[in-house]
């Protein structure tokens, strides 16, 4: 048999959205209305738009379809059973608790099971996950092995755990104040690199012996799934959606962003094992969110989370997905720019750090960076170093990630490999001009999640 050379997406296109071009003088009067920052940016002066793979998805005809199904009731709509039965069969989960996005689920389990002065270990944090912990009193502490914060160690799961500090920190605090252990998977704030089985399952017999539940941001699943599928020894017959089942059967509690994986605009859930949470975030949902069967997202739109949830998981899907990252990704080393090794899932992280190695982390390179993509060729990107890292809770300073990123994010399905080009040349075109590149300084800062509204401005 040949060996197929390249592969094409799975798809193809029905529909079109027009993107609009515009010129040099008008991005440098756009980014300096939105204050340099990228979030600020309206979309419509925005050529190919790389800021989030977040609600940001083309959905499928079979989506677009079922979102005429969707039964409006306010209790019991026919489509949150559909929903319901996508997460028991996909995901191994007993209980679904619907959220309008990711956060809400955050927000309903760190209320839950959250107790004040409490710790809570994870794969590296993530912005809004950590934010929702601290409100309930907690404090996230980091627990991912140390290859995730060095950019160019290429270990194939960055997302491990480190069993060692996960023990060192029960023996620090004791188990009864660690309510759970976070574990995500496709570790965003890591370059969207995966945990491997192997390492899960070892976390799963230590928090085992201490009676200790595991909480899995589940947000991106399906691309960790993939990387097992293709790296971990004993996985590569397995298909995705056989992964995928086995991760979940791991772990106790799932928050997911649908907006990720599930190939959606909006929506999200909580999901457990466990009666007792489920019946307390069940109360909750419906003073923070909706009725407990549809929990702020419409009847349709749990119809497109449960028929994205199955598209998500097939082989031929998440081949296209994960391959169209891994293909700007080696365009963008062809040209020398320094980038997250191994190339991640959903998105090309740049090393501002190396790329602009005259700022100093307190002149905002990543942010800087971010701008001037935007600024060459109408590319919106996101800042994830010491912007997104906040301040420390307790003292106000800055936190100052060793990561400081620029993230090229990849929604699915919908850009080709010709825009992929035009963003890896744009961006090689600010490389080659890296010399003249100054820092910004905050001339705003909101006090959460600083990232999504901070202005700046540019230091001369
Ligand atoms: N967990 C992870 C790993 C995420 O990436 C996100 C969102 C959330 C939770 C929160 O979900 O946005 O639906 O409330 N990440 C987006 C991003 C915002 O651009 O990475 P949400």
């Amino acid at each position: 048999m040949t060996e197929r050379r390249s592969w094409a997406e799975p798809w193809k296109i029905k529909m079109v959205e027009h993107l609009r071009m515009t010129t040099r003088e008008e991005r440098l009067a756009a980014i300096k209305e939105a204050g340099y920052n990228t979030f600020l940016l309206k979309s419509r002066d925005v050529y190919i738009d790389l800021l989030t793979d977040s609600g940001t998805n083309a959905m499928s005809d079979r989506q677009w379809a079922g979102m005429m199904l969707g039964d409006e009731a306010y209790a019991g709509s026919r489509n949150f059973y559909h929903l319901e039965k996508a997460i028991q069969d996909y995901y191994s989960y007993k209980y679904l608790v619907p959220t309008h996005q990711g956060r809400g689920a955050e927000h309903l389990i760190s209320q839950t099971i959250i107790k004040d002065g409490d710790y809570i270990p994870g794969n590296m944090y993530f912005t809004t996950t950590r934010l929702h912990q601290e409100l309930a009193g907690g404090t996230f502490v980091d627990i991912i092995i140390d290859e995730a914060h060095d950019t160019e160690n290429e270990f194939p799961f960055k997302g491990n755990v480190d069993l060692a500090k996960l023990q060192a920190l029960i023996d620090k605090v004791g188990v009864e104040r660690i309510p759970y252990v976070a574990i995500a998977t496709a570790v965003n704030m890591a370059g969207g690199q995966p945990i491997s089985m192997a390492n899960l399952k070892e976390v799963r017999k230590l928090t085992q012996k201490y009676n200790i539940p595991i909480v899995h941001d589940m947000t991106r699943v399906a691309e960790n799934a993939w990387f097992i599928k293709i790296r971990e020894e004993g996985y590569s017959s397995k298909s995705v959606a056989e992964i995928v089942y086995e991760i979940c059967t791991l772990t106790d509690h799932a928050t997911m962003s649908a907006k990720k994986d599930p190939i959606v605009n909006i929506g999200g859930f909580l999901a457990t094992n466990d009666e007792d949470i489920y019946r307390k975030a069940q109360n909750m949902v419906v003073v923070y969110e909706g009725l407990h069967t549809y929990g702020g997202m419409a009847g349709r739109d749990m119809e497109a989370v449960a028929i994205g949830i199955a598209e998500s998981v097939q082989d031929d899907h998440i081949r296209a997905r994960v391959g169209q990252t891994q293909y700007l990704g080696e365009k963008l080393l062809e040209f020398g720019v320094p980038i997250v090794l191994p190339i991640g899932s959903h998105g090309v992280f740049i090393d501002a750090k190396k790329f602009l190695p005259n700022l100093e982390q307190d002149l905002l390179p990543a942010q800087t960076l971010a701008a001037e993509i935007y600024i060459e060729g109408g590319i919106r990107t996101m800042e994830r170093g010491i912007v997104s890292g906040g301040r420390n809770k307790d003292t106000g300073e800055h936190n100052r990630p060793k990561l400081e990123l620029v993230r090229v994010t990849l929604p699915r399905r919908v850009y080709t490999q010709s825009h992929m080009d035009v963003t890896a040349e744009s961006i090689a075109d600010v490389y080659a001009r890296r010399d003249s590149i100054k820092g910004l300084r905050f001339t705003y800062e909101p006090d959460y999640l600083r990232f999504f509204q901070a202005r700046f401005e540019p230091i001369d």
